[in-house]
């Protein structure tokens, strides 16, 4: 079981959409988790309503040529104002589980100090309905929206910035630790942290390689702190972490490709759930970030966490380039396997060996926190109705991967869809389109695309034990 490891460079495209539509899948335990995965700044909107504080990703919007198409979070789905909708619309999904993430500047609108109680009712609100609706919220504390005041004080590159996050914790444990008991800490640590310090792709926008190595030294202390907190605050909690893993591959045999290929592998798939769960920093960085690290730092930073969220869309192509921060730089996928209608290339085989990978590696139970894909085109056809085969077919070749990962071992407990909503994708803006509810950006008027009525098939038919 298992099949042959991944070969980019060799096989068929897996991306033939007839074959897979039609294929039926191997049954999953009756018990498996269902969910959706959203996120704050890319759906709320409502940037300045209630008192909240603005983040470094509205900072990040208002630069021009940052955002593909110069566009902001100002708006996004306003699911602000239309969540009672969008709770309806998961209800009628199916789904076991919502994944969402709190807004920091919506609570503390300067990163600390002041609190500000219009916040914390917003996300009690949200909670209570989401209850209410038979779902299980899965609460996520940091998904990219540091307060822009902290980044002013140097935000993660200041080792304040993990007490930080720990007092912004402890409240929002306190207030909905009583409903809540599934807790993330952080969302994709490297992606963050990489787009952020060394590659321009993210706020804060900083290109250095100390900045980059500070900025993941403190993630880890706020990290540590974070699952402290929550494990004191909230009798019964589920505590985990989000990590993006996905395999590395260098574009060419050549050495120096293999070399950037295994720092940059080692920086976005290892530097942070190594420290966290293994308890020491991996061979290529344990020198470099020695002197941000303090006597007793790798015990604050590896804290028992109750499972591994695992973000995974396809791999990673690099290249050398030594104009790039690292000397490593994004490279292509191999030709003739890009999926026109997603934009990127489609390898269910990368993400079976990633959930091998790393259950043997870390050995705690695996909930795929997001898993997904874009493309610009979905849109109502003339009867209103959006067709999306293309989200269907991949959808379907990574539910056949998972299954083949869990008989060659892998320990998966439960998947989310990235996501719900069409929603605002960082740098390519509304250009792509991630959804299984379409937004149409005028109106704000969401329609259930194909793959919505897909997915809730594929619960039920799982639940019915089929
Ligand atoms: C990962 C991120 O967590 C999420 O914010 C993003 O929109 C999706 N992947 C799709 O790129």
């Amino acid at each position: 079981p298992g099949g042959s490891p991944a070969d980019p460079w060799g096989g068929a495209p897996s991306s033939a959409h007839e074959a897979t539509m039609t294929a039926s899948l191997a049954p999953l335990p009756r018990d498996f988790l269902w969910g959706v995965s959203t996120s704050a700044y890319q759906i709320e909107g409502a940037v300045r309503d209630d008192g909240r504080g603005p983040s470094i990703w509205d900072t990040r919007c208002l630069m021009r040529g940052k955002i593909g198409t110069d566009e902001t979070g100002d708006v996004a789905c306003d699911h602000y104002h239309r969540w009672p909708e969008d709770i309806a619309l998961m209800r009628e999904l199916g789904v076991d589980a919502y994944r969402f993430s709190v807004a920091w500047p919506r609570i503390f609108p300067r990163g600390r100090g002041r609190l500000n109680p219009k916040g914390l009712d917003f996300y009690d609100r949200l909670t209570d309905a989401v209850l209410d609706a038979g779902i299980t919220p899965w609460l996520c504390l940091y998904h990219w929206d540091l307060p822009q005041a902290l980044q002013d004080l140097g935000g993660w590159t200041n080792r304040d910035c993990a007490g930080w996050f720990a007092d912004y914790a402890t409240v929002v444990a306190r207030r909905l630790g009583d409903r809540v008991k599934h807790w993330i800490t952080f969302n994709e640590f490297s992606v963050f942290t990489m787009f952020g310090f060394a590659i321009d792709w993210s706020a804060p926008g900083i290109t250095d390689r100390q900045a980059h190595l500070k900025a993941i030294h403190h993630v880890n202390l706020a990290h540590g702190a974070g699952v402290d907190v929550v494990r004191a605050l909230v009798p019964g909690a589920v505590i985990g972490a989000v990590h993006n893993r996905q395999q590395v591959f260098p574009e060419g045999e050549l050495e120096i490709h293999r070399e950037a290929a295994a720092l940059l592998s080692e920086h976005w798939n290892d530097v942070f759930p190594d420290p966290q769960l293994l308890g020491y920093y991996p061979e290529r960085t344990a020198q470099a970030i020695e002197p941000y690290v303090q006597a007793g730092d790798m015990a604050r930073i590896c804290r028992p966490v109750d499972f591994f969220g695992l973000n995974h869309y396809g791999p990673i192509f690099a290249r050398a380039d030594p104009t790039w921060t690292w000397g490593y730089a994004w490279g292509d996928a191999p030709e003739g396997r890009v999926n026109p209608e997603i934009g990127w290339a489609v390898f269910p085989e990368v993400f079976r060996d990633e959930l091998i990978t790393l259950t043997q590696r870390y050995g705690l139970p695996v909930y795929i926190t997001e898993n997904g894909c874009g493309g610009g085109t979905d849109a109502p056809d003339a009867s209103g109705a959006v067709h999306d085969p293309h989200r269907i077919a991949y959808l379907k070749l990574y539910q056949d991967a998972l299954r083949e990962a869990m008989a060659a071992g892998a320990d998966v407990r439960g998947y989310f869809v990235w996501c719900l909503l069409d929603n605002f994708e960082w740098g390519s803006g509304y250009a792509q389109r991630f959804g299984l509810v379409h937004v149409d950006y005028e109106t704000l008027k969401r329609t259930p695309k194909d793959s919505f009525a897909w997915y809730r098939a594929l619960m039920a038919a799982t639940r019915a034990g089929e």
